[in-house]
């Protein structure tokens, strides 16, 4: 367990109420995952409160996108999972690609947002961008989840 410690990188990835609502593309990135070698330590299907979505992008609040993110955010089913590998944090964010779909189809078709975004607000997914708020986007979606527990677990994956 030392050495998955010194390894593996934890981070968020959060599959929108866009991607969740078209069973094929929530299948599509899941395997997307998994073809991607990391590993699912937790997954989860959940739905937010308004509030929830408000807390979650505080960050934003004030800009011209703040409302509809929430809102869409708040709409409808999403799944999160914690991803464990190697530079997850990087990984999983040059998998989606950027964050505006229309750049996204420019500059990285093979990413996820150019091939399933539908908006900049409707783009599939989430991914956290540093080591500070993986933890904190973890512990947020994930509140019950200790990353010293699972690095002890016989088989930690999967859940
Ligand atoms: S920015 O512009 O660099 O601050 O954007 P970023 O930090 O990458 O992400 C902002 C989040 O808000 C969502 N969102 C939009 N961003 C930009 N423009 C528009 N119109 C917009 N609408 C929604 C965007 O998807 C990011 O959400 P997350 O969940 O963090 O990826």
């Amino acid at each position: 367990s030392l050495r998955r410690a010194r390894v593996l990188q934890l981070t968020l990835a959060v599959i929108k109420p866009d991607a969740v609502a078209h069973p094929l593309i929530l299948e599509a990135l899941h395997q997307r995952i998994l073809e991607n070698d990391f590993l699912i330590v937790r997954k989860k299907d959940l739905i937010w409160r308004i509030g929830d979505s408000e807390r979650f992008y505080a960050e934003h609040e004030g800009r011209f996108f703040y409302q509809r993110l929430v809102e869409f955010m708040s709409s409808g089913p999403m799944r999160a999972y914690i991803l464990a590998r190697e530079d997850a944090i990087t990984r999983w964010r040059e998998l989606m690609g950027p964050t505006k779909v229309y750049r996204a189809r420019y500059t990285s078709p093979s990413t996820i947002r150019a091939q399933y975004g539908l908006t900049d607000t409707r783009n599939t997914t989430h991914g956290s961008d540093s080591e500070e708020s993986a933890k904190r986007e973890i512990a947020f979606f994930f509140p019950e989840f200790s990353a010293e527990q699972w690095l002890e677990e016989e088989e930690p994956c999967f859940r």
